[in-house]
């Protein structure tokens, strides 16, 4: 029988979720979608043919045929709607990040191990082709020993300020996706992290106490040196790419582009930009994310990103900002 799931959230990321799970992944069957805003879930609904659309998300935990829920709603919203699906029962996918709040978090963490349901994090990345062959030369050690690890990720341009005030900020909301790849790839931990950060973008991201900006530098425990690099803004689109560098070489990604076409005139050699943002850049990723969470499910696999998975990042965030505010290298054990 198929698994039944109801999507809260249908914004952004609620869209794609949702899409995905329509026309993607087998085994699935998409009951329900919940927003705030009734116009935005009755709009996916429509699109998708789904046959429930509520402004109340409790409406679908009480639905005691639904199986599973994704959290795609805003952040503050991810904690308490953990806390009251687990007690209901429901398996559950949420989002990056679970929560700003470390104790929000611990308590989402364990109302989850109380009930015995699973909880999958929305770390996607981990799903890419590129980033799984790069953690591949790394863990075989087809580069020898991993001395360091680059990450470059830019959004083609800032969300508004209305998201940035109730994101966490950039540590939290974007560079958590960098934080969580780096450990992906290193199979490590983090030790300590200084950051070096400022507003370049816009001025109202700095009036709204964010930055726009910003480079990591840290040191894991397993010796590598790991940078990353964020901008809210590259001007020639989403770029993503990653670099590591070992003892017996390196392996490095580039980004992705709508066609492999090369232009060439009297003045140029020049191809078309790179693919725009996270929803053409990482579609396969939501793909295999989904399949890997009904997998879980339906075969009683464990998740393949774990609530503890989501924890660190968290802890990062908050060591990279700390460390931004104070000028100094924070190392980990001073935040959690
Ligand atoms: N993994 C990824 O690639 C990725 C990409 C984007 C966003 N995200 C994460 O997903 C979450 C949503 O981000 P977004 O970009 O889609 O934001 P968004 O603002 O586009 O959408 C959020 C939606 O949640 C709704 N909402 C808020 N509170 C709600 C509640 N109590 N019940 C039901 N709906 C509620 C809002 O009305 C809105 O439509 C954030 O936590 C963000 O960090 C992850």
């Amino acid at each position: 029988m198929a698994l039944r799931i109801g999507v809260i959230g249908a914004g952004r990321i609620g869209k794609v979720h949702a899409e995905t799970l329509v026309t993607r992944v087998p085994g699935v069957q998409l009951i329900a979608v919940a927003d705030v805003i009734s116009a935005a879930a009755e709009e996916l609904a429509a699109r998708l043919h789904i046959p429930v659309a509520t402004a109340d998300y409790r409406d679908i935990i009480r639905d005691t045929s639904i199986d599973a829920i994704a959290i795609c709603s805003a952040t503050d919203t991810h904690s308490p709607i953990i806390i009251e699906a687990a007690q209901a029962g429901k398996q559950i996918f949420c989002e990056k990040p679970i929560d700003l709040n470390l104790a929000r978090i611990d308590g989402a963490l364990e109302a989850v191990e109380k009930a015995r349901v699973k909880l999958q994090i929305g770390f996607n990345r981990r799903f890419d082709a590129n980033y799984a062959r790069v953690r591949q030369a790394i863990q075989t050690g087809e580069i020898g020993d991993l001395h360091m690890l680059h990450i470059i990720s830019r959004d083609p341009a800032p969300p508004p300020i209305s998201y940035i005030k109730v994101s966490g900020g950039i540590f939290l909301d974007m560079s958590i996706h960098d934080f969580d790849m780096a450990r992906f790839l290193t199979g490590s931990d983090a030790v300590e992290i200084y950051t070096v950060a400022g507003v370049k973008v816009d001025p109202a991201i700095g009036d709204a106490g964010d930055v726009d900006t910003a480079f990591m530098v840290m040191k894991f425990v397993n010796g590598a040196t790991v940078t990353i690099d964020n901008s809210r803004k590259a001007v020639y689109g989403y770029d993503q790419r990653v670099e590591a560098f070992g003892s017996g070489g390196s392996i490095s990604t580039d980004n992705q582009y709508p066609n492999a076409a090369t232009i060439s005139t009297g003045q140029h050699i020049r191809r078309d930009l790179p693919l725009n943002f996270f929803m053409e850049r990482y579609t396969a990723s939501y793909e295999n994310e989904m399949r890997a969470f009904v997998d879980a499910i339906t075969n009683n696999k464990p998740v393949p990103v774990t609530g503890h998975d989501g924890r660190v990042p968290v802890v990062m965030g908050l060591a990279a900002k700390k460390s931004h505010v104070e000028g100094r290298p924070v190392r980990l054990n001073e935040i959690s």
